[in-house]
């Protein structure tokens, strides 16, 4: 959790009444992306060159770093969780690796089928300067490339500068050196003729950079012929939980804007509410021709990884949470939409297919499944909720109060 939510900038008139129109449809304008992880590796799986366990846990009941549990039945290679582990179901308890190219094409077979349009494949800078993961993480984004292209999807790369203290020299150098030749694939999203980048934590209390290092790497990408979208800060407008005053003009250089909202409500109604803060964000944007991508989140939870933090802290509510983010964009007429994310399983966002009661857990740990709320949906579900939501979005399908995805 990065800051509480604040209430303060609801109170402030909304910027100007003339707005220009946003960028024509394009790979990013129009369409749903989400955030592709990627970043687990299992011991056992000799051919990662991370081949250390990453991001599960340990490997065993003594530290799960996961709130929710994949459903790992289409993967050709799994692993053995912690070696006396069975799930409820009976059968042994065994994870993926994400470096796994069977796994990443499942991913991506999903996006297609369910109707995620685009992959924000995440790069950590601390994982890319650091010599034990970064041929993980180069050799991920190549298996998506490929996946992508072989499945119709488009991706396109997104830094996380958290605990990067040198991006401002680091990140330059990674996109020359390793990410630029992505961009030449077909598959590479592009917006206004333009490949897209994502720079996320830019302005965070708790993330490096000043506002001149910001504008420096920004300017380096928009030199690269590139569409800069930044994830900022939640109240990144009012500045309320970004740490320097001086970052406003360093967003208003982006060619899209994508506030980070995971944690930031819970429940339908602190959903629905959230649309005047959408409302304020994006009078904005249009004023400044920026692009607006909000984020949304089918729920949250991290209580394995954090000590002491809540069980379902934000609940799903089967479905109804994500739906009434969905409804804000089509009521807005916001044509983007971020899911964070497709494969966070650590904290409890994925809409990738997961657990869906205590017979696909492990019987000696608790995980949230996805019939914590009373209702019992298939391990599909949130891919399908994320399609229909996409559909709304686009004005294929009308406005219901109700999720109108099938809970089987
Ligand atoms: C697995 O089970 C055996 C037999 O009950 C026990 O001796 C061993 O300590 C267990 N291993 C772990 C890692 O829990
Ligand atoms: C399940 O795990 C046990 C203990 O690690 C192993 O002996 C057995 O072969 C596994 N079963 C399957 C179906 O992989
Ligand atoms: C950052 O750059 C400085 C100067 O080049 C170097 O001494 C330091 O080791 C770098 N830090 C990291 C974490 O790479
Ligand atoms: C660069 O990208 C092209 C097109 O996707 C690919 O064919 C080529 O192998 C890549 N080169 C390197 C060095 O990765
Ligand atoms: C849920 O939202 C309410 C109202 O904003 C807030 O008071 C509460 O702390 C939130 N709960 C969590 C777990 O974030």
């Amino acid at each position: 959790m990065k800051s509480p939510f604040v209430l303060g900038s609801l109170l402030l008139p909304l910027v100007s009444q003339a707005v220009t129109a946003s960028s024509s449809p394009g790979d990013v304008v129009g369409k749903v992306v989400a955030g592709y992880q990627g970043w687990f590796s299992v011991k056992q799986d000799t051919n990662d060159p991370n081949h250390a366990w990453t991001h599960w846990g340990d490997g065993t009941t003594n530290s799960v770093g996961v709130e929710v549990w994949p459903d790992v039945r289409e993967y050709a290679n799994t692993y053995q969780w912690d070696v006396n582990a069975t799930l409820g179901n009976g059968k042994n308890a065994t994870l993926y690796d994400a470096y796994d190219t069977q796994t990443v094409d499942v991913h991506f077979t999903w996006m297609k089928k369910y109707g995620i349009d685009v992959a924000a494949v995440q790069r950590f800078g601390t994982n890319v300067i650091n010599p034990n993961t970064k041929d993980h993480v180069n050799g991920v984004a190549q298996k998506a490339q490929a996946a992508a292209e072989k499945h119709g999807v488009k991706f396109y790369i997104m830094w996380d500068i958290s605990g990067w203290t040198n991006f401002t020299t680091d990140l330059p150098t990674d996109f020359l050196n390793n990410v630029k030749n992505f961009t030449s694939s077909p598959a590479y999203a592009k917006q206004n003729g333009k490949p897209v980048v994502n720079v996320w934590g830019l302005g965070l209390i708790d993330r490096p950079g000043t506002p001149d290092q910001a504008m420096t790497v920004i300017n380096f990408l928009k030199d690269q012929g590139l569409y800069v979208i930044l994830g900022v800060p939640t109240l990144w407008l009012t500045q309320a939980d970004s740490k320097l005053t001086g970052f406003l003009p360093v967003f208003t250089a982006a060619d899209m804007i994508s506030p980070w909202t995971v944690g930031r409500y819970n429940g339908t109604d602190g959903a629905a509410a959230y649309q005047v803060q959408l409302k304020y964000d994006l009078a904005y944007c249009k004023e400044h021709g920026i692009d607006y991508q909000p984020v949304v989140f089918p729920g949250m939870a991290w209580s394995n990884w954090t000590p002491g933090a809540l069980k379902n802290m934000i609940p799903r509510l089967h479905g109804e949470f994500l739906w009434q983010q969905f409804v804000n964009l089509r009521k807005l007429g916001i044509p983007n939409a971020y899911i964070a994310m497709f494969d966070e399983y650590n904290e409890g966002t994925a809409i990738a297919k997961a657990a869906e009661d205590s017979s696909m857990i492990p019987t000696n740990q608790y995980f949230l499944t996805l019939d914590a709320d009373g209702v019992h949906v298939s391990s599909d579900f949130y891919l399908r909720v994320a399609g229909d939501g996409g559909r709304l979005m686009k004005h294929q399908i009308p406005v219901t109060k109700k999720v109108p995805t099938s809970y089987k």
